[in-house]
């Protein structure tokens, strides 16, 4: 799979991995750049007595990788400044910025040549990003684990919007967990995907195995809305696990895989799920 995603990433795989904070650490992120997707490094905590330990993974993904990678820079962190510092010190090619408004430091980033990915729940935030200058659109659906927007706009709904919204590469993030789901994504007109809760459920996640265990668990209706503060997460119900964010597309998932299975597995059955769509038109 070849598009102007993968080129300007360096990628082979159009495939993503959302960070996940601390759980997304080298061992995942350099096992999905490994087999042809792009990791991304998550933050390993909201306080700046983290940021030493989080240089240290990105040195450890280094030597775990020679492809491209990348790390999450959640907007809000109040040590913005000095995550930047570390990102230009190791020279990171690829930020992924999340929850908030990247404008402030965009500016910085694309001085230092960093290409900048940038997760978004809405058309108009899509519209002043892309015009801002981010060079990727990581266009995420409410059905998403993790942290999520008030509106909660499905990925069906958000991808084609954005995608007819903006001119640069369109990632679908939200409910993706197998080559179905990548091809669907095609179809709206995005260049590839972002999944999370996959990747959490691999071995090379460092989430805990009651955290992989209740995902495998549950079923297509077993996440629940919690106010986080002024935001929102998509956490499993409570019986499931008292505090364990997951996506809907959990329900989906079955086994423990490595990360490269998962990459694997996907990409060897697009070419099937295509030709099953082609026998209907
Ligand atoms: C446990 C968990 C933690 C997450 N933490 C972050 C994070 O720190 N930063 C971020 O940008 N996104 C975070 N996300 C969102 C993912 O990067 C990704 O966009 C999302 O999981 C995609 O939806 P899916 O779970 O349906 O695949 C998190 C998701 C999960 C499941």
């Amino acid at each position: 799979m070849k598009n102007a995603l993968t080129d300007l990433l360096g990628i082979e795989h159009p495939i993503i991995q959302g960070g996940m904070m601390a759980i997304s650490g080298a061992e995942l992120v350099a096992a999905v750049s490994n087999a042809g997707g792009l990791g991304v490094l998550g933050q390993k905590g909201n306080s700046p007595d983290t940021l030493p330990a989080w240089r240290e993974e990105i040195r450890k993904t280094k030597a775990l990788t020679d492809k491209p990678f990348a790390v999450n820079l959640p907007i809000h962190v109040p040590f913005i400044a000095e995550a930047l510092d570390v990102i230009f010190e190791e020279e990171v090619q690829v930020v992924a910025t999340a929850a908030g408004n990247p404008l402030p430091v965009l500016p910085q980033l694309k001085a230092h040549g960093v290409t900048v990915m940038h997760v978004i729940p809405s058309v108009k935030m899509a519209r002043r990003v892309a015009d801002a200058g981010v060079d990727v659109i990581v266009a995420e659906g409410g059905e998403s684990g993790g942290m999520i927007a008030r509106d909660r706009v499905s990925t069906m709904v958000l991808v084609p919007m954005v995608v007819d919204a903006v001119k640069i590469p369109v990632v679908a993030a939200g409910g993706i967990a197998d080559a179905r789901g990548l091809l669907a994504a095609l179809a709206l007109g995005a260049q590839g995907v972002q999944m999370g809760t996959r990747f959490l459920v691999t071995k090379e996640c460092t989430a805990s195995d009651d955290h992989k265990e209740a995902i495998l668990r549950a079923q297509d209706t077993d996440t629940r809305v919690v106010p986080i503060g002024r935001a929102n997460a998509r956490m499993l119900k409570e019986e499931l696990h008292p505090q364990a964010m997951a996506g809907q597309i959990g329900g989906m998932i079955t086994s423990v895989e490595t990360a490269g299975e998962v990459i694997e597995r996907m990409t060897a059955a697009i070419k099937s799920e295509f030709n099953r769509m082609a026998t209907m038109l």
